[in-house]
């Protein structure tokens, strides 16, 4: 598949179709992989990876992928290069454009992505902002699908902070129509605007409450409560131990609930290790998911 969009920086450039139809790729490419390999649809293709922040999952997953697909990554730390010395993300985007079908980046502020995508003749893949992180998304619902079959119907519980992954959740939620309730101490709730614009096509519930968010859910969520972009470790009061995932809150969630972390994890902060390392947590599956995910979005932007 194609999409009309040239870049992915939010999750929002897509239309449902488009989002249900690359969690479909994902799935036939992980099956095509399992049989033996994948056919080589990137071929000569390179890809730039620019980090400004560090990364496990994002870096290697994209690299793999590339070169399961047939072509080649590049991966370039933002302070290794003239990046950090002042050069403009304008001529760099128009610099790597010249060198590779696609550029990946991790950044902190999201406006820095958006004036790379504006000066790229290539697509632009955001690898996390402080705002979004699409990507994990995509391996998410993949792997929701994955384990129950559908997306239709199902309840989402988001616990913690309503952060970068948080946001992009909720466009996952608007694009299939699952219901999501997001659980936050006041002050942490996700993006006003993205809220808004949930709204507008799937249910979206906030509260303060872990235990009203987790009633009925198929799914509960959790992240780290200091991002990256946020490491204020007075933020942990805030947190603990109301906002932490474990035994007692899974059991008050459906009995098949799965339970989702986009990794790293802080065992004993945002969750247990009897909930993260136990039957229902399905997490080293939503990591491998990543690979999958990654190389639908790449051949499905990299037009040939
Ligand atoms: N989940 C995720 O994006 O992991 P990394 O920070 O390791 O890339
Ligand atoms: N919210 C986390 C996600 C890491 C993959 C962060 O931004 O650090």
């Amino acid at each position: 598949m194609k999409l009309k969009t040239k870049d992915l920086l939010t999750l929002a450039e897509l239309t449902p179709k488009e989002f249900v139809g690359l969690i479909d790729s994902s799935i036939k490419l992980k099956k095509e992989l399992k049989k033996g390999a994948n056919k080589p649809v990137l071929k000569n293709k390179t890809l730039a990876m620019i980090f400004q922040k560090p990364s496990t999952r994002t870096r290697v997953s994209f690299e793999v992928g590339m070169y399961q697909l047939g072509g080649h990554a590049v991966n370039l730390s933002s302070n290794e290069m003239q990046l950090s010395r002042g050069e403009s993300i304008e001529d760099t985007a128009k610099t790597l454009s010249r060198y590779s079908n696609c550029i990946m980046a991790r950044v902190y502020d999201h406006k820095l992505l958006e004036a790379l995508a504006a000066n790229a003749s290539v697509p632009v893949i955001n690898g996390l902002s402080d705002s979004f992180h699409p990507c994990q998304i995509l391996a998410d619902f993949m792997t929701i699908k994955e384990k129950k079959k559908k997306l239709k119907g199902l309840k989402i519980a988001w616990i913690g902070d309503g952060n970068n992954v948080c946001n992009s959740m909720l466009y996952g939620a608007a694009l299939t129509g699952i219901s999501i309730s997001v659980a936050t101490p006041k002050g942490f709730e996700p993006n006003k605007n993205v809220i808004k614009e949930a709204k507008k096509t799937c249910t979206v519930e906030l509260t303060t409450d872990p235990f009203v968010a987790s009633k009925n859910a198929d799914v509960i969520v959790s992240d780290t409560f200091s991002s990256i972009h946020n490491l204020d470790k007075k933020r942990l009061k805030k947190f603990l131990p109301k906002y932490q995932v474990n035994d007692k809150l899974m059991k008050s969630a459906k009995k098949d609930a799965i339970f989702l972390h986009c990794l790293p994890a802080k065992r004993e902060q945002e969750v247990t290790s009897s909930v993260i390392d136990g039957p229902q947590s399905v997490v080293w599956d939503e990591a491998e998911n990543r690979l999958h995910t990654q190389k639908a979005l790449l051949a499905a932007l990299i037009h040939a």
